[in-house]
């Protein structure tokens, strides 16, 4: 059977763990200048369906440093779901490159991206869940307070595709974790449930940004329209003001709180100019590790 990064939740936290510490090792080779190549003479097909700048960056030079060769194709190369058959798209794919990155709109086409691959597919981004961003993000989290105990994560904003991510990884690694935002816009139902019946974290809804924050590691935050929700963006501005990670959340939480954003940020929006430039603010730090960490998963995919 292939190997597939979809979901992080579809890994042992063993399995995650294994998957970070290789990804301290490969930054460690990349910061020194080393030569690394487990991916000489192997090629990468990334599929996209939206616009990127980090994704598209961190995986082409990640696979070409690691001694490969990336493909970009774009929304106007291979219309997923639109031109062809998704399982003829991946059967086709998977015969030429030795695995295949995507970013789509439906989550249901990169299932069955995955189904028919022969080559390990890694979901760079669905409607539904954003896994690479959060194994990225818990990276951060952990080189910036040395450990992973005890913490509280708390997300403002939309109960969107980087909430579903970061519940899904709360469903292996303990921690709080609440997702502040305004009513109907919460998460979906059955991803939270996974939190609460692996017992391993404690999930909190809150529609009250000051109690939410209290005692919190990190505020993270998200634009408030994702792509896709573009025409929604100055409806969901009324809906989403009271949300805004701005200095005095920052400053309210009675602790040394960490801001993460997985960009890119609309500034004047979901967070001010100034939180996004602040000596708390990780977010470039994070965006960084988006190519360690995804390094380190088409390691370990080929690997196993
Ligand atoms: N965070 C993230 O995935 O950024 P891009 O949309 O620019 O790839
Ligand atoms: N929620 C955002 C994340 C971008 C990386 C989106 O889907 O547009």
């Amino acid at each position: 059977m292939v190997n597939h990064f979809l979901h992080i939740s579809d890994y042992s936290k063993e399995e995650l763990l294994g998957m970070l510490h290789l990804a301290k090792e490969i930054k460690a080779k990349f910061h020194g200048k080393e030569s690394y190549k487990p991916f000489k003479d192997r090629s990468l097909a990334m599929i996209f369906a939206k616009p990127s700048a980090r994704t598209r960056i961190s995986f082409e030079t990640g696979f070409t440093w690691m001694g490969g060769h990336a493909l970009f194709l774009g929304p106007n190369d291979i219309g997923v779901g639109k031109r062809e058959a998704i399982k003829d798209i991946s059967r086709v794919v998977s015969r030429y490159n030795d695995m295949i990155m995507a970013r789509l709109f439906d989550h249901e086409h990169m299932i069955e991206l995955a189904k028919y691959a022969d080559s390990p597919v890694v979901n760079g981004l669905t409607d539904y869940n954003h896994p690479c961003q959060i194994m990225a993000d818990i990276l951060t989290v952990w080189e910036h307070r040395g450990h992973l105990d005890d913490l509280k994560i708390t997300y403002m904003g939309d109960g969107n595709n980087i909430v579903h991510s970061w519940l899904q990884l709360a469903s292996k690694f303990p921690m709080h974790f609440v997702c502040c935002g305004p009513e109907g816009f919460e998460p979906d139902e059955t991803t939270v449930k996974m939190v609460e019946d692996s017992g391993i974290s404690t999930f909190e809804l809150s529609h009250n940004p000051k109690s939410a924050v209290n005692g919190t590691d990190v505020i993270y935050t998200d634009v408030w329209a994702s792509m896709g929700q573009k025409d929604e963006v100055e409806a969901r501005e009324k809906l989403f003001a009271d949300f805004q990670v701005n200095e005095k959340l920052m400053d309210s939480t009675g602790k040394e709180t960490l801001f993460m954003h997985c960009l890119p940020a609309e500034r004047g929006r979901e967070v001010t100019d100034g939180v996004m430039e602040a000596d708390y603010s990780i977010v470039f730090d994070e965006a960084e590790n988006r190519m360690h960490a995804q390094n380190a998963i088409m390691v370990s995919l080929i690997e196993n």
